[in-house]
């Protein structure tokens, strides 16, 4: 074997310290959003089925919830709203006292230095499920504008730090900065779905938020997941009208997107992993298929490889904690 020429690779995978010597990518506590599903009504502590470990919590069970967030150093929720009441226009979503903007004045209240994103979109409030107004079985997306940036700015009135638009209507960015712009929250950060696919695998938060689509589906809106170059010009449309964070969702299917998207932007891009994705690992994980532990850490190191600079994911809690062990 003397003469034998090849590389030793294998030096620097010697002993747990030279691996982590020569790691590229690391995880952190700060990378995480955690996703919460705040409902009207009391004592609502509802599990749901296809998400283990996910609740739909009432107001009076968020105490509960944010103290172990902050306990376990996660600085940034992404709020989504269950109304007692859904109508036509979604008005939920732009109410004064909606659920999400009075999860956000408590929240902001109690736990002044945690990051809060208000998802602004119209599904979780229209009794037809959609994302934007209908008229004769269309949707339409200008009039969806209107009430997106409503949305936005009443959130931003109860206190929001972020917003994140993900109702994928065309200018929904340039409607939302000039609503907060003209209502003087020029500081007031959009965190943009730019990037969003008409995905399978939502099935499970729909089933969290309520909010699926009563008739037909959401591909007239949402991304064929066949695509990548409309991927570039979605994500470019958002820059240019203002957006300040690029999300990709979902992300397990979409590594390649992750990647294109930080590589031809400069804005912080933020990897989805959805619900879908979720509730597969926590399946397999409970009839002991896979070892859960191992396979998320995997999974999300492998978003921040793809070029994620954050990460919203309901595995957040648990990432926190086996993260600090
Ligand atoms: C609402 C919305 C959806 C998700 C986030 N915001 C669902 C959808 O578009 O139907 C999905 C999140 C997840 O699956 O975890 N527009």
């Amino acid at each position: 074997m003397k003469d034998l020429q090849f590389k030793r690779h294998r030096r620097l995978r010697n002993s747990a310290n030279m691996r982590a010597l020569v790691r590229e990518t690391h995880l952190h506590v700060e990378d995480f959003i955690y996703p919460i599903f705040v409902a009207e009504g009391q004592n609502i502590k509802n599990p749901i089925a296809s998400m283990p470990g996910i609740y739909q919590l009432s107001l009076d069970q968020l105490k509960v919830e944010m103290d172990e967030v902050v306990e376990l150093g996660i600085k940034s929720v992404l709020l989504f709203g269950i109304p007692l009441h859904k109508d036509a226009e979604g008005s939920g979503a732009f109410h004064n006292h909606g659920i999400v903007q009075e999860a956000t004045r408590f929240i902001k209240k109690n736990y002044p230095e945690i990051i809060i994103i208000a998802d602004t979109c119209l599904c979780e409030y229209t009794d037809h499920g959609h994302c934007g107004v209908i008229e004769s079985g269309k949707i339409l997306n200008d009039p969806s504008l209107e009430l997106l940036a409503k949305t936005a700015v009443s959130q931003a009135e109860a206190g929001a730090d972020i917003i994140a638009p993900s109702n994928m209507m065309d200018g929904f960015v340039a409607a939302i900065r000039k609503g907060l712009d003209e209502a003087g929250f020029e500081d007031i950060p959009i965190m943009s779905y730019a990037v969003k696919y008409s995905s399978a695998f939502y099935g499970p938060f729909r089933d969290a938020a309520g909010s699926a689509p009563q008739f037909g589906d959401r591909k007239t809106y949402q991304m064929d997941p066949a695509n990548r170059l409309e991927a570039f010009r979605e994500a470019q449309s958002d820059v240019d009208e203002g957006a300040d964070f690029l999300i990709v969702k979902p992300t397990l299917s979409y590594l390649d997107i992750v990647r294109d998207v930080k590589n031809e932007f400069n804005l912080p891009v933020v990897a989805y992993n959805v619900s879908g994705e979720y509730s597969m690992v926590k399946a397999a994980a409970q009839n002991g298929w896979i070892d859960e532990k191992s396979i998320v850490l995997e999974m999300l190191t492998s978003m921040k490889r793809a070029g994620s600079d954050l990460i919203i994911t309901y595995f957040a809690k648990d990432a926190a904690k086996w993260i600090a062990e």
